[in-house]
Formats: structure tokens, C-alpha cells, sequence
């Protein structure tokens, strides 16, 4: 098979950069390891960027995100009992936090790939990159039983952070930024509506918390918990005691409790490979960068590298200029550090590490007690936490009859 470019991973970047490449007139294959079932229940964290919300509009899948979507204009932070809103759409002009989950942005992105965009095939496993530096490189995958070579001018990796792709980086070269937490975030699925209607994070001596939600039916809820922790350790009703502990306010409501419907260990971790570039493979999303969940920047990353692919590649379909696609790499990058930076702030801010007489955690609710003083440093958190790449972000591609 021979395409123009050969997208592996149907998660959000590799089906947003198809429907991108799609509507600029570029052809291209997304590969995808897993069935479709899979792909389309794969939870992550769900928070959109303002600017995320955008790019998905102007491709013309914005219209259940319109109607299901939960769009916040503030969020919470609690710490020593109190709770402390920030407002996020007054200090930004009106930029929201968008509760819209992967599952769904995936679902909606397939089925309108299926309907009318460039093939999509699941369950077909990506094996290497071959002839990386070469102008003709191909991906060797495994589908039906058999093994096939795709063919492409340029392969787009998109296969996150255990894929194939970014073996096809040599060592040389290429530099490996890692910083491992000790702690990880138990997150659970709850059958139960929100509490809250806005996002709480909290900053407890027991460690961080964070509500939120999926649906108005369905909350979502996050524990700091040692990394290594067995979800199986965590019966519903020590979830509900801990989360319960972790928010308590002299005059807030009681947690709403419910069925657990599902609970799984995120780990925290940063990883940023760069350049995020080797000859015709280019990496985007969770194959070339992982933060944190916290502020979840990891989604919104991978769609700014969506769009920012795209735009170089269709510039390079146009005209056979590859300009763009050589600053691909350092103008993602400029944009991940921030993320990077932003992320980790956001994490120790937040999260309790080892802290023997309470001195640390003393010390943490004094700086988040300056942050929210301070009307600057609440305007720099705002902007930040809806949408850390705007300024880089090129313009929004024609959409064909979304938003
Ligand atoms: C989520 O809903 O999964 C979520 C929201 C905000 C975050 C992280 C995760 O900062």
C-alpha cells in the first residue's frame, strides 16, 4: 500500500492530524494497534483547552461537543479547609475549561474518519519504521494474519509513549528528558452526579485530590496515592472516606457517594524526546512528550501537535516547501516546556511528597496562599491552565460544516 502519510496511532493526534490532512486535500492511512472498542475506551484525562475546543469546531467535530460537552468558567483550589474559586473566564476574555472525555473526542473523530475520510484500519499492529532517513519510508505492520509494508513520503508517529515509532529516532541525536514522581493518581469512575459544578483541587496534608466529572450523571475522581499502589487495595468505601477527608470544608456540601464503576493507577511522569524528529518520521502527542496529568496538558499537547503537523505538511503538499516542517519539532518543543514547566508547578504545588513534621505542606498552602493574592499570578494560572498554546497556535483550519 502507498500513501502520502502514513499516520500509526488512532488515538486524538493521529485521528485529529487525518482529519486535518483529510480537509487540506493530503492523503493518508491511520494505523491503529487495537480494535475499535478499544480505542474508543482508552480513559485519559478530559479537560479541553479553549483552543482544543476550536481546532475540534473547526473540523467539523464540535457538534456533540457542543451539546454534551460541560463548559466551566472557573475551577476550585481548597487547601486548610477553605475553598477558593478562580475565575477563569474573567481573566482570559471568556476562555473556558471544556469537560469533554478522550473516549468521546476519539468516538466522534472515527466515526466522521469512517464516514468520509482517508482509510482507517484497526487492529493492524505497526511492527517498525523502515528508511527513516530516506525520502521513501514505510511502516511494517501485521494485519489479517499477514505483514504488510506501507509506503509513505512521511510516516507521522502517533502511536504513544510505548510505541513503535520513536524507535525509529536514533540514540545518537536524540536526548531523553525523564523525571519519574513517587507518587501516582488512583482514579476512579463514579456512577453518581457531580458534587461540585465546577473542577476541585485539593491540597490536603493526606495528599492531593481532584474532582471531576464526565458527564452530569458521572464523576470522575482522582487520589495522590504512593506509586506502586494496588486499585484493588481500594474497596469504594475507603475511596469515598479518603476523598471525603481530602475536601472537607467547615460549610460545604457532603460528598455525593455512588457505585465505583471503574478504578485504574495513572503513574507521574515527564518525558519529552527531542527533537521530535527524524528524517521523515515526525512524533506527535504522547509518543514525543508525557507530563502529569495535573492541568492536563497531555491531550490538549498532542492537539496542538496535531494542527501544528498539519498545517506543515499541507503547506509542504501545496508547494513542496518543507519550511515548516523544519521548524516542526522546535516549535512543538517551545510550546511543551511551557507544558512541562506549567505541569510540574501545578504538581508540587498541589501533590505532598516525603514531609515529616508538616513543614512542607506549611510551606506549600503559604505559596498557594500568595498565588490566589496576587491577581497577576491568578491571571498567569488562568491563562495557562485554558490554553497554553494559543500564541503558537496557527490559525484554525476552514472547517467543511462543523461548529
Ligand atoms: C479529568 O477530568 O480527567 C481531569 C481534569 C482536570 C485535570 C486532570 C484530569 O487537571
Amino acid at each position: 500500500m502507498r500513501t502520502t502519510v502514513g499516520i500509526v496511532g488512532a488515538g486524538p493526534a493521529g485521528l485529529l492530524l487525518a482529519r486535518l490532512l483529510h480537509l487540506a486535500g493530503v492523503d493518508c492511512v491511520v494505523l491503529e494497534a487495537r480494535d475499535r472498542a478499544y480505542a474508543e475506551a482508552r480513559q485519559r484525562a478530559g479537560m479541553l483547552e479553549q483552543s482544543t475546543v476550536d481546532v475540534l469546531r473547526a473540523c467539523g467535530a464540535g457538534a456533540r461537543l457542543d451539546r454534551e460537552g460541560l463548559f466551566h468558567d472557573g475551577i476550585e483550589i481548597r487547601f486548610d479547609g477553605r475553598s477558593h474559586r478562580v475565575d477563569l473566564a474573567a481573566h482570559t476574555g471568556g476562555r473556558q475549561a471544556t469537560i469533554y472525555a478522550q473516549t468521546e473526542i476519539v468516538k466522534d473523530l472515527v466515526a466522521l474518519q469512517l464516514k468520509d475520510g482517508p482509510p482507517l484500519l484497526f487492529e493492524a499492529q505497526a511492527l517498525a519504521v523502515e528508511r527513516a532517513d530516506t525520502a521513501r519510508p514505510a511502516v511494517r505492520y501485521f494485519h489479517e494474519g499477514a505483514e504488510h509494508l506501507l509506503e509513505c513520503d512521511y510516516v507521522a508517529g502517533c502511536d504513544g509513549s510505548y510505541g513503535v515509532t520513536r524507535r525509529a529516532l536514533p540514540a545518537a541525536g536524540t536526548r531523553v528528558y525523564e523525571h519519574v514522581y513517587p507518587y501516582s493518581w488512583l482514579g476512579v469512575l463514579a456512577d453518581v452526579p457531580p458534587t461540585h459544578d465546577e473542577l476541585v483541587y485539593a491540597a490536603h496534608e493526606r495528599g492531593f485530590a481532584l474532582y471531576s466529572m464526565r458527564t452530569p450523571a458521572v464523576s470522575r475522581l482522582y487520589l495522590q496515592v504512593p506509586a506502586g499502589t494496588d486499585p484493588a487495595d481500594w474497596p469504594d468505601e475507603r475511596i469515598w472516606d479518603e476523598l471525603a477527608a481530602r475536601y472537607a470544608t467547615a460549610d460545604g456540601p457532603p460528598l455525593r457517594r455512588g457505585p465505583i464503576m471503574s478504578r485504574s493507577l495513572t503513574p507521574m511522569r515527564t518525558r519529552v524526546t527531542e527533537p521530535m524528529r527524524h528524517g521523515r518520521v515526525l512524533l506527535a502527542g504522547d509518543a514525543a512528550h508525557i507530563v502529569p496529568p495535573t492541568g492536563a496538558k497531555g491531550l490538549n499537547g498532542a492537539v496542538a501537535d496535531a494542527v501544528t503537523l498539519a498545517e506543515a505538511l499541507a503547506l509542504w503538499h501545496r508547494t513542496g516547501g518543507e519550511r515548516l516542517l523544519d521548524v516542526y519539532s522546535d516549535t512543538c518543543l517551545h510550546r511543551v516546556r511551557q507544558a512541562v514547566r506549567f505541569s510540574r508547578d501545578l504538581t508540587e504545588l498541589l501533590h505532598t511528597g516525603p514531609d515529616r513534621d508538616g513543614s512542607a505542606h506549611r510551606s506549600r498552602t503559604a505559596r498557594l496562599r500568595r498565588l490566589l493574592a496576587s491577581p497577576g499570578a491568578v491571571a498567569a494560572l488562568a491563562h495557562e491552565y485554558t490554553g497554553l498554546w494559543s500564541a503558537w497556535c496557527p490559525a484554525a483550519p476552514a472547517g467543511d460544516g462543523g461548529g
